[in-house]
């Protein structure tokens, strides 16, 4: 049996991004209706929320292949046994990604979209931020838009972690070496034109680690500087996670960052994300390798 709906109840929950669809149950398959609206409204809002869908891991996994082809777990991190593509996010030592980033930048075809699931949430704290980076290029001053829109960035997932006292211990220090097995590293342009909406936004985060042409100091500079536009709280929506939630977001064209203010409280999301195609400049140019493989393993070719 599918999930027949028509008309869905989209509310709302920030003014620049994040809606929660109410009454709609995810625990069997959708129809094609409904996919259709589901799209248009993650295109509009950049996150929707589902309270309380209580979905397993093939549920999880159903509900993001009606949005396209799925990527593996993760490039270098296992997956969850048994599922090929789920990323487990628990809140280990080292693990924690209170950074502002977007998913899996450092390869060439970055995830389209992320769902996360919250399997068991802290009575108090963990929430995940998500921002519009769209949002925060319209935000620019148009000498600053006229920069960004000239700019490369090279992210990778081989940057200096080792002075941040969060991988001091050697449950951290082994899990960096398992994230940094394969090292990739991606040119991006910091301006992405968003394949299916047109829209511009600034596609940098945590990977993004410097800037084509400039020095690291420069680069660090600037990028902090546009980075202040994407983590303005009018262009941000804050999840407040209960058991049972369901998130999507587009991975194009946002950023998020998981709070880590639970102390030692157990917390465990699984993650699924959906495959995504090369970016391209405001000139049209696409994203191109700089170090590592085309990830094949990881994601699917774009079509
Ligand atoms: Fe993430």
């Amino acid at each position: 049996m599918t999930t027949t709906h028509t008309g869905l109840d989209v509310r709302k929950i920030g003014g620049r991004i994040g809606a929660e669809v109410v009454g709609l149950d995810l625990s069997t398959p959708l129809d094609a209706g409904t996919v259709s609206e589901l799209t248009a409204a993650l295109l509009a809002h950049k996150v929707l929320v589902f309270r309380g869908q209580h979905l397993d891991d093939a549920g999880q996994v159903r509900f993001a292949a009606a949005f396209g082809p799925l990527t593996t777990a993760h490039p270098t991190v296992p997956a969850l046994d048994g599922n090929e593509h789920i990323l487990p996010v628990e809140g280990g030592e080292g693990a924690r990604a209170n950074n502002w980033h977007t998913d899996v930048t450092f390869v060439h075809t970055p995830p389209k979209a992320s769902t996360l699931r919250a399997l068991i949430v802290p009575p108090y704290g963990g929430d995940t931020l998500i921002a519009n980076t769209a949002a925060a290029y319209a935000d620019l001053p148009e000498e600053l838009r006229l920069l960004a829109d000239r700019l490369w960035a090279v992210h990778t997932n081989d940057h200096d972690y080792a002075t941040h006292p969060q991988f001091r211990t050697d449950e951290a220090v082994e899990r960096h070496k398992v994230f940094v097995s394969r090292r990739y590293s991606t040119a991006h342009p910091v301006v992405r034109v968003h394949p299916e909406s047109g829209e511009r936004g600034l596609f940098i985060g945590g990977f993004a680690q410097r800037l084509v042409g400039l020095s690291h100091t420069e680069s660090r500079d600037i990028l902090r500087l546009l980075q202040s536009y994407v983590t303005r709280p009018e262009n941000t929506v804050r999840i407040r996670w209960s058991s049972g939630d369901l998130v999507l977001f587009d991975n194009r064209i946002t950023q998020h960052y998981a709070a880590d203010d639970y102390g030692d409280l157990p917390r465990r999301l699984h993650r699924v994300t959906v495959a995504g195609d090369v970016p391209v400049g405001v000139d049209g140019r696409r994203s191109h390798v700089i170090e590592g493989d085309e990830a094949d393993h990881f994601t699917p070719k774009a079509a």
